[in-house]
């Protein structure tokens, strides 16, 4: 967002290039106006021209910016410290924090040396994150960042010095490093950690708004290998030629995570019919940094039922541990019949009446597992791109790559549109965004309601309850003087109180 105190250097700023490069701009503006400029609508109209132009120039630089091998997640490339030092950074935007290997570790092939940078501060602070798989352990400190793909934009930023890490980085990935880029409330250790994306939308001026589109191992630059996964990510704006149709939004309810709520899901065109508080529970987030689309347990049973019906109706039966996720599926290349499985459908509020789906084909959760994994070079291998969840709905990658996802952070919201990516087989189903449709319901009644750590309201009755619980305890622990069990009854209260210290899911554990 523009700030209102740069406002007149901007104004004088855009006078000045107007009247000198108006040849390449097309429009000059007659300094006569320039008292004008100060009138709503020519500030308006002003901030549209030089905004488009500014930002067409960038769109180009940020296109395929995204790497990454299958399974493994998308990378971006960045420099950091002075002189730069060039690290390959995992998007993730299930987390908050920006961390980078800084001690040798056995899964990474390079890491930042503090000492050779004369811009580094560090700090006393460590800092510890675990996800679902591994952790990692760092000293907080900031740096200065540049994304490779954006040169001009140079910001300060908080940075993890990663010194221990255990399951966290994957040998081979080519990444060092990793980009939380969700909301402060998720940092850890805490949400003084300014996130990375903020730094940059505060010192650059660039909208507060950043769009992924995703395109798994089809991607137009390198659509004849299928070692590696490609992609672009639009810091501060929307690249129209990246998408097709208009992206429908919906709102995001809790700025933590991306959390959104889903108001249906079908499997074919056939609802789940399910309450829909079961499809948010206990929350829905959009996580560039998991594979797979997870869904929690009831879910979860009832659309793999109805896959495996669709599919065996269609004359396709693989196995049980194809569809538990523990073997793959092989086809001689390029012969996977997509048309056998179904697509899924997840339904999204857009206004209060009306709601849009992402139809997501077979192409996007039947994920292929990569050439350099495949069973034998003349065959196409693939995996289930859904899990179960106990922690809420991810809809990760597999997800995602269907679409150019709109990260809306200004007015809070998540667009989807159709994504211009390649497909594995163009005469196959490909994903889609339908809608509007008319929705009489209240999205509202579909979010899962949990009970906010930061909620002074539920703190106080946590620890009145506490409390009644210690008063009620003690006379029993004195007549009956067993200690262990006093301990073990109240231990078990305190703990339920923090269980809302979730663990991420940075990815899928399988290679
Ligand atoms: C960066 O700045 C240089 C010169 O100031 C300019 O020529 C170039 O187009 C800019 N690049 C981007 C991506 O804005
Ligand atoms: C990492 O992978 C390389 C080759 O892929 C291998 O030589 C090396 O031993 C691996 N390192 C570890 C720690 O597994
Ligand atoms: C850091 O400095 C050392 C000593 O000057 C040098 O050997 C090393 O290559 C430098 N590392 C980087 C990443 O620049
Ligand atoms: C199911 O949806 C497809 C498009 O996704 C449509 O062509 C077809 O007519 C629908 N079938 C039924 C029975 O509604």
């Amino acid at each position: 967002m523009w700030k209102m105190e740069i406002l007149p250097l901007f104004l004088f700023l855009t006078f000045f290039l107007g009247t000198t490069f108006s040849d390449v701009r097309g429009n000059s503006i007659d300094p006569e106006t320039l008292s004008l400029l100060y009138v709503r609508e020519q500030k308006r109209l002003l901030f549209e021209s030089i905004g488009r132009s500014k930002r067409d120039l960038d769109f180009l630089s940020q296109r395929n910016n995204l790497k990454g091998k299958p399974g493994q997640g998308y990378y971006l490339e960045v420099n950091v410290g002075s002189p730069p030092q060039k690290m390959n950074i995992l998007i993730d935007t299930g987390s908050s924090n920006f961390a980078i290997a800084a001690s040798p570790n056995p899964d990474v092939n390079k890491y930042f040396e503090r000492e050779n940078s004369t811009t580094f501060q560090g700090s006393s602070r460590t800092v510890f994150v675990p996800y679902t798989q591994g952790n990692w352990k760092g000293i907080l400190g900031t740096d200065l960042v540049t994304l490779t793909s954006l040169p001009n934009v140079t910001v300060r930023s908080n940075i993890a010095f990663i010194t221990e890490a255990t399951g966290f980085f994957i040998n081979g990935s080519m990444w060092q490093g990793i980009l939380g880029m969700a909301y402060k409330e998720i940092a850890r250790p805490d949400s003084s950690v300014v996130p990375y994306f903020t730094s940059l939308v505060e010192n650059s001026g660039i909208d507060d708004l950043f769009a992924l589109q995703l395109c798994g191992t089809v991607y137009k630059e390198t659509i004849q290998t299928d070692l590696e996964m490609g992609g672009s990510m639009t810091f501060g704006g929307i690249d129209p030629s990246l998408h097709h149709g208009r992206a429908y939004y919906t709102d995001i309810i809790k700025e933590w995570y991306y959390e959104i709520v889903i108001v249906d899901v079908g499997v074919g065109n056939t609802s789940l019919s399910m309450d829909c508080k079961e499809y948010n529970f206990e929350k829905t987030i959009v996580d560039s940094g998991t594979t797979n689309m997870r869904l929690p347990i009831r879910v979860y049973n009832s659309v793999m039922e109805k896959i495996k019906q669709e599919t065996k109706a269609k004359g396709l039966d693989p196995p049980e541990s194809f569809w538990k996720g523990e073997k793959n599926l092989c086809w001689a290349e390029n012969t996977i019949p997509y048309d056998a499985f179904p697509s899924i459908y997840i339904s999204f509020t857009e206004t209060e009446s009306s709601a849009f789906s992402l139809v997501i084909s077979p192409q996007q959760y039947i994920r292929p597992i990569g050439e350099e994994n495949d069973e034998s070079p003349d065959e196409d291998c693939f995996k289930i791109g859904i899990a179960s969840s106990t922690t809420g709905t991810v809809l990760g990658a597999v997800v995602m790559e269907g679409f150019y996802v709109v990260f809306d952070r200004a007015h809070k919201k998540i667009g989807f549109a159709q994504s211009t990516c390649a497909v594995r087989d163009p005469t196959a189903r490909v994903s889609s965004v339908n809608g509007p449709f008319t929705f009489n319901g209240n999205s509202k009644d579909c979010a899962y309601v949990k009970v906010d750590k930061n909620n002074k309201t539920m703190n106080v009755i946590a620890y009145v309850l506490a409390g009644i619980c210690g008063l009620c305890i003690i006379p029993l622990c004195v007549a009956m003087a067993i200690f262990q069990w006093r301990t073990s009854r109240c231990g078990g209260l305190r703990k339920r109180h923090d269980s809302t210290n979730d663990t991420n899911d940075l990815m899928a554990s399988d290679r």
